[in-house]
């Protein structure tokens, strides 16, 4: 019997919860040549600003052990190129599609999300927090509760109810939790666990920063156990909000973890710069592991690490322990 894989996002089903995660499939292109996109459960396009730009300056990526520091940023065609050409692409090819979207403002964000409001065919918004917030000396939105929970506002308020918003947090912080809070309060529909984690490597040759911008974002497997424990600490704060579970999966058994954990959508990133058919492997692996341990359905295996052990004292859960050190 084939394992039932889908899942919920929003108002749609997914044919199954593997997505390509934002950044590392462009707007779908680039991986179609390799893979069949329409078959995976979505692509989450790389982050849209509301103008066009070329991203940092070069070198932008460092190889570290078990993982990748970059430093590309948020390079792209901004809003208009975006719904005018990339969107209606991955539509005509069945795909669907979660638009991912930064800014440098709380307005632009807003402005963003009307943009999309009149767009068709959008499955989802991945609202980017890792983003400089040019009215706070550049500190990411992420890093902070409250401006968090100020930008998930102004995108959920110029958006049309039936498309989901996922605030997308940075594990940068010491409280994830405090931080997937504010953003649910403020109307997330769910949440992204994670973009990457602030990283630097300096190469002895040169003895200088290996990025022109010294520091970068670090992905890849070096990344799964925060993404693990980012997960876990959400889903036992707020079991009921949808998590699209991103860090480090490289295989099958790698989103299997993440979703015990309490994600119910994955997102495959780094790997597919390496192996651009990444996200059908892992899916097909996800299904081969399901099916050797018996599970019928992946909806099933959701936060089963959690146990739901009725024993557990409130006072033991992550969020609550948190609050009292
Ligand atoms: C080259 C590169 C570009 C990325 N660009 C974006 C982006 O535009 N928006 C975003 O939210 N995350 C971006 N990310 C973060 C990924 O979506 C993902 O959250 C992170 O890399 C962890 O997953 P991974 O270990 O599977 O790569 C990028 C990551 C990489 C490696």
């Amino acid at each position: 019997m084939p394992v039932d894989m889908r899942v919920r996002l929003g108002q749609v089903d997914l044919p199954n919860p593997v997505l390509a995660a934002a950044g590392c499939a462009g707007a779908g292109r680039e991986l179609a040549q390799f893979t069949d996109i329409s078959r995976i459960g979505a692509v989450v396009s790389k982050s849209i600003m509301t103008e066009p730009w070329t991203g940092n300056p070069a070198p932008r990526l460092a190889e570290t052990p078990s993982g990748l520091l970059n430093s590309v940023g948020l390079q792209g065609p901004g809003i208009d190129a975006f719904l005018q050409r990339d969107l209606p692409w991955l539509l005509s090819r069945g795909t669907r599609v979660v638009v991912s979207i930064a800014g440098q403002t709380v307005r632009e964000y807003g402005v963003l999300a009307s943009r999309l409001a009149d767009a068709s065919g959008v499955s989802a918004v991945e609202i980017n927090l890792s983003c400089p917030n040019a009215e706070d000396a550049g500190r990411p939105f992420a890093l902070d509760p409250g401006t968090a929970g100020t930008v998930v506002a102004a995108v959920r308020g110029s958006l049309r109810y039936d498309i989901p918003v996922f605030a997308k947090l940075s594990p940068d912080v010491t409280d994830i939790v405090a931080v997937a809070g504010a953003c649910v309060a403020s109307g997330a529909d769910g949440l992204s666990l994670i973009n990457v984690l602030l990283g630097m490597a300096i190469d002895p040759g040169t003895m200088r920063p290996a990025l022109a911008g010294a520091y970068g974002g670090l992905s890849g497997p070096a990344i799964r156990p925060v993404a693990v424990r980012c997960v876990w600490q959400v889903r036992e704060a707020f079991p009921d909000v949808p998590i699209i579970g991103t860090g480090g999966v490289h295989t099958g058994r790698d989103a299997l973890e993440l979703l015990l954990a309490g994600a119910s959508m994955i997102g495959v990133g780094t790997a597919l710069i390496h192996d651009p058919s990444a996200c059908s492997r892992v899916l097909r692996e996800l299904e081969e592991d399901l099916a050797a341990i018996g599970v019928d359905r992946v909806a099933d295996i959701i936060g089963r690490a959690h146990g739901g052990n009725p024993q557990s004292p409130p006072w033991a859960r992550p969020a609550d322990l948190t609050g009292k050190m």
